[in-house]
């Protein structure tokens, strides 16, 4: 007798604005349309696991913000960088980045947000990408003052960053399920 055993996929992130998390919440959904097991943790809430043993997928997800991920994203892939990197499946990164929407940026801040931090932690990394994030000025936003003006200033001189509009969500969702899909290929083969 044949027994299969479903996939398991751990998706973790560290968001601010929610534009990450909307993302893991996505890659996930697709997961489960394709029978795949889909385990989705916000590390500010939960960030110590002792190994990568019960999943057959590692995705890591970070927010970008002046050039850097999410502090827990950082803690995680620090203190967990020997379990990642003897993990045996496949390994995907993913950020959320206001410049990753521009055409002209997107090559630049994909290899120096994702393949160029993780070698500072011995980590290689094969599967990831980058994709846009929210632009959010309106008064339910996550931004703080100092955050909108910062972003008004940083966004405006990176041309073609929608400033003037109140609310801007940059997630290519096409670009997003060729990603999750790209993996379970990888999870599957
Ligand atoms: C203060 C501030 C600084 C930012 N710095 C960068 C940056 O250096 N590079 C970039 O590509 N995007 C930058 N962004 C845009 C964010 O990456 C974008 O808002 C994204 O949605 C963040 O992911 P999150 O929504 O999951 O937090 C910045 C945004 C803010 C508010």
């Amino acid at each position: 007798m044949i027994v299969m055993t479903e996939k398991k996929i751990l998706i973790v992130y560290g968001t601010r604005y929610g534009a990450t998390e909307g993302v893991a919440i996505k890659i996930a959904e697709i997961f489960r349309e394709n029978n795949v097991l889909a385990e989705v943790v916000n590390l500010k809430e939960k960030s110590n696991f002792d190994n990568f043993e019960d999943y057959d997928g590692l995705i890591i997800g970070s927010s970008i913000k002046i050039g850097q991920w999410t502090r827990h994203v950082k803690n995680f892939v620090r203190n967990m960088r020997l379990e990642i990197q003897k993990f045996s499946g496949p390994f995907g990164f993913y950020v959320c980045s206001g410049y990753a929407s521009q055409e002209e940026q997107y090559q630049k801040v994909k290899e120096e947000y994702i393949p160029d931090r993780l070698t500072e932690y011995g980590i290689s990394i094969s599967y990831y990408d980058a994709f846009g994030g929210i632009i959010d000025f309106s008064e339910s936003s996550r931004m703080g003052w100092l955050e909108k003006k910062i972003m008004k200033i940083a966004g405006s001189q990176a041309a073609g960053l929608p400033v003037e509009s109140e609310y801007t969500d940059l997630r290519d969702w096409d670009q997003i399920e060729k990603f999750a899909l790209g993996y379970l290929e990888l999870v599957k083969t």
